[in-house]
């Protein structure tokens, strides 16, 4: 067991040589960007938390997942001063590309949505920049725990139970935060009949490799073609990431190298003569695609955040940027809580992040199918020709793609002195009602 603690800590209060707290404000389970983020935001509110992560630091920092940052999670981590090495090494895209029929059609990103961005930076980094961040503050992380376990949640003593050098502990907190991910012990925790949960599996997966290679296109490709969806991507001028659309009972030993960088050239070819020079390809993943929520997020002491509440397939790019949209309610509202003892803002923190959540479920879902081949069905591939066509060709089409995928703004109290939040769907691009729309809302009220 390796136990990160600085100890200059005035967090949290230390037990002997143990330098585990007694007890925490909030105490959170899991060390993904949830965890990691709600902790950093906490404690930039003077609020004390203890992270409870099952698996080791080297791991943690080192498992790769996602690359895409909406412009609100770049503000967010550049406001709350985790964002330098972002600022350095991410690089920022103004538009994607839509490849289908031979063709590319460009979506300006930032045309359509005021100047909204994306950024490419890997989610490891995110993880690095976030954890340093806590343990140079004085924050406990405490990985390699093991038999995690929350308790009492419905009560007004809540705490969290584990192993720790062979002896089982308990903290006792006012929350816990479930940031454990899908797999993670908290939402099972939750009895079955206090929950709702919604679940759509796809009849494919993604083959994700990972290569040494200069960059294949300055901007994101995201490609339409009769043998399945294929996705350009980035990691820096000498790491590139693409995926394909495979079966998900495939095996990666199935695909040589070779294989791969034939099979992506045809998906990505041109009626131009567009050419993918192959890279040294150095990691190969199959990747499982699904979309599941849970409603609600919050059971009495437990807030569920992340993938541990909600899973989306990943052609939206959207998981962790959902990860960090709940954390920045959460930590708002604990902020609000501690300040002031009122629970307003915590008491709307399941439906205010359900709000978004659905909306990227349906964006996310939206992408996937009118992306990926579906098996024997001419009808369907006719409909995503015709999405594609729109999206490509209509500025109302393309900005319905650009404004969801840069991000929805992150929500906000309308005021201090009001518990109510300013939700994600009150206005990406806003816009006013024309004047004939308001008189006939106004003869329908
Ligand atoms: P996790 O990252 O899963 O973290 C949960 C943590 O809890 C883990 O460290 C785990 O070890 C720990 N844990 C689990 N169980 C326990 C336990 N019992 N006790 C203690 N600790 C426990 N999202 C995007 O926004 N943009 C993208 O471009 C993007 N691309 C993706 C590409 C791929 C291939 C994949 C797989 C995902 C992608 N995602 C993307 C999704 C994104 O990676 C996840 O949504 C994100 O990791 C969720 O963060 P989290 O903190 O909620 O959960
Ligand atoms: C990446 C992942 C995604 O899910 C996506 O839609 C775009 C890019 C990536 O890992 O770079």
């Amino acid at each position: 067991m390796v136990l990160i603690k600085n100890s200059r800590s005035r967090e949290t209060e230390a037990i002997g040589s143990n330098a585990l707290p007694k007890r925490t404000q909030v105490g959170i389970v899991g060390a993904g960007p949830a965890g990691l983020l709600l902790s950093h935001l906490l404690h930039r509110a003077g609020i004390g938390s203890v992270i409870f992560e099952s698996r080791s630091r080297r791991e943690v920092e080192s498992t790769l997942r996602a690359g895409v940052l909406e412009q609100g999670t770049v503000d967010l981590l550049n406001e709350t001063g985790v964002g330098e090495r972002m600022r350095q090494e991410g690089c920022v895209h103004h538009g994607i590309e839509l490849r289908f029929d031979g063709q590319r059609h460009r979506v300006p990103l930032s045309d359509l949505t005021g100047g909204r961005a994306i950024t490419l930076y890997a989610q490891h980094e995110v993880i690095r920049d976030l954890v340093k961040a806590r343990l140079d503050a004085g924050g406990t992380i405490a990985f390699d725990v093991s038999n995690v376990s929350i308790r009492d949640f419905d009560s007004t003593k809540p705490c969290i139970r584990f192993d720790r050098g062979g002896t089982t502990r308990e903290l006792a907190c006012d929350f816990i935060a479930g940031c454990d991910g899908f797999h993670g012990t908290c939402r099972p925790s939750v009895p079955a009949q206090s929950r709702t949960e919604y679940v759509r599996h796809y009849p494919f997966a993604w083959f994700g490799i990972l290569a040494k290679a200069p960059p294949f296109a300055p901007e994101l490709i995201y490609a339409h073609h009769a043998r399945g969806f294929s996705l350009v991507s980035t990691r820096s001028p000498e790491i590139q990431r693409l995926y394909f659309q495979c079966d998900p009972n495939d095996a990666v030993e199935n695909w040589t190298d070779e294989r791969i960088w034939n099979e992506l050239q045809a998906r990505l070819t041109t009626d131009d003569g567009w050419e993918m020079a192959p890279g040294s390809i150095f990691q190969k993943a199959i990747i499982a695609m699904r979309s599941f929520v849970l409603e609600p997020m919050q059971f009495g002491a437990l807030f569920l955040a992340g993938d541990a509440a909600h899973i989306v397939p990943p052609t939206g790019a959207k998981g962790l940027n959902l990860a960090v949209a709940d954390v920045h309610v959460l930590a708002t509202a604990f902020a609000e809580y501690y300040a002031s003892g009122r629970k307003g803002l915590l008491d709307q923190y399941s439906a205010l992040s359900l709000e978004r959540v659905w909306r990227a479920e349906h964006f996310s879902w939206w992408m996937t199918s009118m992306l990926h081949r579906f098996d024997d069905d001419p009808f369907q591939n006719q409909l995503q020709i015709a999405q594609l066509k729109y999206v490509a060709t209509s500025r109302a089409g393309a900005t319905t793609l650009a404004e969801n995928y840069v991000g929805l703004p992150l929500a906000t109290p309308v005021s201090d002195r009001t518990p109510i939040w300013r939700g994600p769907c009150a206005g990406a691009t806003p816009h006013r009602l024309h004047s004939s729309d308001a008189s006939l809302n106004r003869s329908a009220t």
